[in-house]
């Protein structure tokens, strides 16, 4: 039985786009709780990927929250495109985004819940001055760009460190983790503090159907986390 406390979100990066909607109706239907949208623009991380013009074509498709995670330069050109498109939380890279406090303002003043994440690299510090004001913090377990790659297993300590940081300053602020999670790193993870779990090719896996891979997931975790 999973622990009600652990969140599910799959990222669509993984999905079969030629029926998209119907990918992120298994999901929604197999209990997840938030679609995870990746955003690439070829330049913070070599991939392209999608953009608002998707968010807007799953909107009507399904009533569970979208999230973007924007792995793009400049990403106060398209935080109104994004809102508007029907994103309920957009998550931005510390690395990139030289005025935070303001980029993470604007996405607030949109209406919309707030997220900042960092690469496996970048040290903890980087949250420490904004976590006040953020709803959610992404740790990067791969180095973004592309699904499918392995679990860094040096970010479970800095998963720790993100928790003990979050618990001493606000402990409603959510901590997700994104990349390699699968059925045997995501109780890892959990352990390690990660209440949110991203994950692409280990549930959109072509290999089972969509809740079978999610019921994987979730059987492996541990009963009190
Ligand atoms: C990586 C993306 C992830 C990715 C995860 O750049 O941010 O959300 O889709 O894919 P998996 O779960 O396959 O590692
Ligand atoms: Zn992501």
């Amino acid at each position: 039985m999973t622990t009600p406390t652990i969140k599910l979100a799959p990222s669509i990066l993984a999905a079969d786009f030629a029926v998209l909607g119907q990918q992120v109706r298994d999901a929604e239907q197999a209990g997840a709780d938030r679609i995870h949208v990746d955003v690439m623009d070829g330049h913070f991380v070599p991939n392209i990927s999608m953009g608002p013009h998707v968010v807007k074509a799953l909107r009507p498709v399904t009533s569970l929250p979208l999230e973007a995670h924007l792995m793009i330069e400049e990403p106060d050109r398209f935080l109104e495109a994004f809102a508007e498109a029907g994103v309920e939380r957009i998550i931005v890279h510390v690395e990139n985004a030289v005025n935070l406090h303001r980029t993470v303002h604007h996405v607030k003043a949109l209406g919309k819940k707030v997220g900042v994440t960092l690469n496996p690299a970048t040290p903890i510090v980087a949250l420490s001055e904004i976590l006040p004001d953020v709803d959610l913090v992404l740790v990067m377990t791969v180095n973004p760009g592309f699904g499918g790659q392995k679990f860094i297993a040096t970010t479970l300590d800095k998963i720790r460190r993100v928790r003990r940081m979050i618990d001493a300053v606000r402990p409603d602020i959510e901590l997700e983790v994104d990349g390699g999670i699968d059925a045997a790193t995501a109780p890892q993870a959990v352990q390690a503090g990660a209440r949110v779990l991203v994950a692409g090719s280990a549930i959109f896996n072509h290999r089972e159907p969509v809740a079978a891979a999610m019921d994987r997931i979730r059987s492996a975790l541990p009963a009190n986390a």
